[in-house]
């Protein structure tokens, strides 16, 4: 491969990332040459002639402090809205994205599609569809990094991180983890291989049968004799969890959270963390239990749960008011 500055552009945030990231460049060239010009001219321009030299003094200049105070304003109010608006396109996910969970691993990536099929240290995704990554680590931090895709993210042990891209280009290309977690940091890499739609649902169709994390989640629920106490119902031992994620939950103590991913999570693996108003503590811990792929299963299946008949029986039965 011949030599070149720059990964491949291959993402539809690729290019603005790399003007951006020009035009950051391009703004400290100018100042740093600059600056050192105006350094060096004024050293020999205005250098001590003899002992006795003294220069008049100087009062101040209203248009000059005017000038170098307006200039660097504007420049980083550019900075600060075109950043702003990468940023939010960056963490704002497309509603039709494609969603893939990671786990990192010293040393690899394993990937899950929503459809079952599991990789490792590979990544097959359709050109020009948004492909969702919501990743979560097994030990220690890890970051997901795709140069060509301009895309970074850490994958963080007890919570989940999203991001997203959209592959332009069929092609492959590389995944590096993006932060020292040990030993063989260096070989936790991969590739994503980005197909031909056609391709891609060939590729699916291939390989066994695969699992999904939906099916996997109903026997995990049906396995684990979730529902002897999440049955749904107002007197039950533990809160319904239908309608439950992303709802407001009312905490034993008054707080109240957000049942998001990463609430959901934690509830299943360590549960006296937050016990949810009116009910009791009894819930036996998971961790050590159900691995990250399993846990992202039963999340997956407790979203799938239809809302109970009736909202405001559900939420009286997860603790919560008449709001
Ligand atoms: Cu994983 Cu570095």
């Amino acid at each position: 491969m011949p030599f070149s500055l720059f990964p491949p552009v291959a993402s539809t945030m690729a290019g603005h990332v790399d003007r951006y990231y020009l035009f950051m460049w391009a703004v400290t060239l100018v100042f740093s040459i600059g600056i050192t010009a105006v350094l060096l001219y004024f050293a020999v321009r205005y250098r001590r002639r003899d002992r006795d030299e003294r220069p008049a003094e100087i009062h101040g200049s209203l248009l000059l402090e005017l000038v170098w105070s307006i200039i660097p304003l504007l420049i980083t109010v550019v900075m600060f809205v075109w950043a702003t608006w990468l940023f939010f396109a960056q963490v704002r996910i497309p509603d039709d994205a494609i969603r893939v969970n990671v786990v990192g691993k010293r040393w690899m990536w394993k990937l899950q599609h929503m459809t079952g099929q599991r990789e490792i240290n590979e990544l097959h995704v359709p050109v020009g569809k948004p492909v969702h990554l919501v990743m979560t680590s097994e030990d220690v931090i890890h970051s997901f990094f795709v140069p060509a895709f301009r895309m970074k993210k850490d994958a963080v042990p007890g919570r989940y991180n999203e991001t997203w891209f959209t592959a332009t280009i069929p092609g492959r290309y590389h995944i590096f983890c993006a932060e020292y977690c040990g030993t063989e940091h260096s070989k936790m890499i991969g590739t994503v291989v980005v197909m031909e739609p056609s391709d891609y649902q060939q590729w699916l169709a291939g390989g066994p049968a695969p699992v999904s994390p939906l099916a996997l989640g109903q026997k995990l629920f049906t396995e684990r004799n979730c529902a002897t106490c999440h049955y749904g119902d107002s007197g039950a031992r533990g809160p319904a969890l239908n309608g439950l994620p992303g709802s407001q939950v009312l905490l034993a103590g008054g707080a109240s959270v957000t049942a998001d991913d990463t609430y959901l999570r934690e509830s299943i693996l360590t549960p006296a963390a937050k016990v949810v108003a009116g009910y009791q503590p009894i819930m036996p811990t998971y961790a050590g239990q159900l691995g990250e792929e399993d846990v992202a299963a039963l999340i997956a299946y407790v979203k799938s749960l239809p809302p109970l008949a009736g909202d405001a029986a559900s939420r009286k039965a997860r603790g919560l008011g008449s709001n």
